[in-house]
């Protein structure tokens, strides 16, 4: 998938410095060619021969080398991508005044590429408001920046600074290689997964949705510059710790978080499996067995619906639509009845864990997609950006 993508790494002087050699090591048998800088400090971490035995490529440590080229500006140029990982709060802030003082801040400055920087380093630090006024500067000119991992850090801390996993990098890095940022700005709300209906304290009426569409969606959004806000029933997909995501496990709960979220969203995407029906009473202690049981169930609130009466003409709302038969004329039906922009119809036979074949109506068009589920998800923003 990187195959002859060229790929600059930056590494600086942050504890996390030896996980980058992994993510060396890893991009390089993706088959990308990956050169490295490494600053000053990041040498006091890692040697370069490390680097350089992994990549076999150039790691350059100095920018004033009698016989190179003139190298932060032949790298710049040379580059696909630049990646900073890690990134500490000293480059972020040397990038974000405009300092060019070492061979990996110049080059930086010297660079048209798209530019991911990996932040990782102390609670603390990273909650700084000059950090983080750094961070926001930079995203707002285009820089990219993935969040840290909550956890316990080197320092002894617990919290968010954690060097993300390499394979959570090279996922952001594969999309930036595709994508732009040309979601910067806007509110996506996505739900996602099967919502659960309380029959008992032990029993609950559910489906199989899984939430990997709605959680493919989400972070697709998120890596295009999206602010996500991810409100999700129960999941069988882990997510990612960085996401504004808000539990709600009930329709009924669904129903009250999506309507208070919805006025913030300028792009709503509704695949949660949300229950047509719950149970009329819902019994506090566990019912007891007997022969036949008989279970009322009433109808939920339709959520999509109340959407679609209440969207203003700027905002886009999508509907998913999970169907056994008659999939193109089920799917207009709900379109047209929802007052949607945009349907995302799936026939739930060929839908698979991680792939799926979506057809989707709306603006005038009616397309088939189909791969994996993240690959359909950045189609899917395609042609929502279209309207
Ligand atoms: C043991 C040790 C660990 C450090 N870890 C980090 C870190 O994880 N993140 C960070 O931003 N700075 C960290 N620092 C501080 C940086 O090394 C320092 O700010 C340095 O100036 C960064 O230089 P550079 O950005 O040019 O590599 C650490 C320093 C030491 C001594």
């Amino acid at each position: 998938m990187l195959k002859d993508k060229k790929i600059l790494l930056g590494i600086t002087g942050g504890i996390a410095a030896y996980k980058a050699v992994d993510l060396a090591s890893k991009l390089t048998k993706m088959g990308a060619e990956v050169k490295t800088i490494m600053t000053a400090h990041a040498c006091e971490f890692v040697s370069p021969i490390t680097f350089k035995s992994i990549t076999h490529q150039p790691v350059i440590t100095t920018m004033f080398d009698i016989d190179a080229d003139i190298e932060h500006i032949s790298l710049a140029d040379w580059a696909d991508m630049l990646v900073i990982a890690p990134a500490t709060a000293n480059i972020i802030g040397k990038t974000a005044s405009g300092i060019a003082d070492d061979l990996l801040s110049t080059t930086i400055m010297a660079t048209t590429a798209p530019v991911l920087f990996v932040p990782a380093m102390n609670i603390h630090m990273y909650k700084n408001p000059i950090v983080q006024e750094n961070i926001n500067k930079l995203s707002e000119l285009n820089y990219y920046f993935m969040e840290p991992e909550f956890g316990i850090l080197a320092c002894g801390y617990e919290g968010k600074g954690r060097y993300p996993k390499n394979e959570e990098i090279i996922f952001n890095i594969i999309t930036l290689l595709k994508y732009k940022k040309d979601l910067f700005g806007r509110n996506v709300l996505v739900t996602a997964g099967a919502s659960r209906e309380e029959i008992d304290p032990m029993r609950f009426i559910t489906n199989y949705s899984t939430g990997k569409m709605g959680l493919a969606l989400a972070r697709a959004a998120h890596i295009r510059g999206a602010k996500v806000t991810f409100v999700h029933s129960y999941v069988q997909v882990k997510i990612p710790e960085y996401f504004n995501s808000i539990e709600s496990i009930s329709a009924k709960e669904m129903h009250n978080v999506v309507l208070e979220e919805f006025s913030k969203s300028d792009i709503t995407f509704m695949t949660a499996a949300v229950a047509d029906y719950t149970p009329v009473k819902s019994s506090k202690q566990k019912i007891k067995k007997s022969d036949n049981m008989n279970l009322e169930l009433k109808r939920t609130k339709d959520i999509l619906k109340e959407l679609g009466e209440k969207k203003s003409t700027d905002q886009i709302l999508v509907g998913f639509a999970a169907e056994s038969e008659n999939l193109t004329e089920n799917a207009l039906k709900k379109f047209e009845k929802k007052n949607l922009d945009f349907i995302c119809a799936n026939n739930i036979s060929v839908t698979g864990d991680d792939d799926t074949e979506i057809l989707i109506l709306g603006n005038g068009a009616e397309i088939k997609l189909n791969g994996s589920k993240f690959s359909v998800a950045h189609q899917i923003l395609d042609i929502v950006l279209k309207k």
